[in-house]
């Protein structure tokens, strides 16, 4: 596997991968990966294909008092990873070369989608993710790109953004990994101390009742309730517990796939999950 920090090395390289006919699928990442990132690599590897994955801490979605300061950073156990995973690429920019002095333009989605859930709770925060990867979409043009489930609303932003903006790069959503006891996988578990680990398996077991209670023609809002409730016995701070349209995140319409979304903090830690609801 490759790694390049350069734009200029990055066309090098992917120009050769064109130059073969391969398709480019991209795996944009903030580092710090586990089975989760891995589960992307895996869904993104195929015949005639490249795989381009990226690390960048995109400092423009943090908020402040957010935890981009101790944000893990360890990328050379990440590309060792990547590379027993079978990825091609690794396009590792600096802060300077994504965002070089002068840099001036944002990407903002708008359609109800970012201003609710945790555009609500974290202002800012989907404008700094729909810039960072539509510049990554713009400096690898890759055919695919994959994005885990687990952060829903930023899956139904990037794909509203894609579409929008002509891309012409297809979104594809990969299912949560989860731990053995049903905690979704991700970068920020490793904040929780011992005991709050243990408490953390209330948010998986909280959206599973209420998926299951809604799906089964219960009342919505009381098993939302319930599942508040749970999460705020188990010591969580709910910040909100949600059934939105799968799409485009309003209301639940008759006949529309619905999702069930939580985010909720332990200790320090902001956690987030969510189900689909049958
Ligand atoms: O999901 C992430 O890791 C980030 O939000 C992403 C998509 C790499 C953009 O910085």
């Amino acid at each position: 596997m490759l790694t390049v920090r350069t734009l200029d090395a990055l066309r090098a390289v992917l120009a050769g991968f064109r130059a073969q006919g391969a398709r480019v699928a991209l795996v944009p990442t903030m580092g710090a990966l586990h089975a989760g990132h891995m589960a992307l690599i895996d869904a993104a590897r195929g015949a005639g294909v490249r795989v381009v994955a990226s690390i960048f801490v995109n400092p423009r979605q943090f908020g402040p008092g957010e935890d981009l300061a101790r944000y893990p950073r360890r990328e050379a156990e990440d590309a060792a990873m990547l590379e027993a995973a079978g990825c091609d690429l690794l396009w590792a920019p600096s802060v300077e070369i994504m965002y070089p002095g002068g840099f001036a333009t944002g990407v903002t989605v708008g359609g109800g989608l970012t201003n609710v859930l945790d555009g609500a709770a974290r202002p800012g925060h989907f404008d700094g993710v729909a810039t960072v990867v539509a510049k990554l979409f713009a400096q690898v043009r890759p055919d695919v790109a994959y994005f885990g489930e687990k952060d829903w609303q930023q899956l139904a932003v990037v794909r509203r953004m894609a579409v929008d903006l002509n891309l012409g790069v297809e979104v594809s959503g990969v299912p949560t990994v989860r731990e053995a006891d049903g905690l979704a996988l991700s970068s920020r578990n490793g904040y929780l101390n011992a005991d709050e680990r243990g408490r953390a398996v209330a948010l998986p077991r909280a959206l599973e009742a209420a998926a299951r209670a809604i799906g089964d023609g219960g009342d919505a809002a009381a098993a939302l309730g319930e599942a508040r409730r749970a999460l705020e016995r188990a010591g969580f701070v709910v910040d909100y517990v949600k059934l939105v349209d799968a799409g485009m995140l309003g209301e639940p319409a008759a006949g529309r796939p619905r999702r069930l979304l939580a985010a909720a903090r332990i200790g320090g830690t902001r956690l987030i999950d969510n189900l689909p609801v049958g």
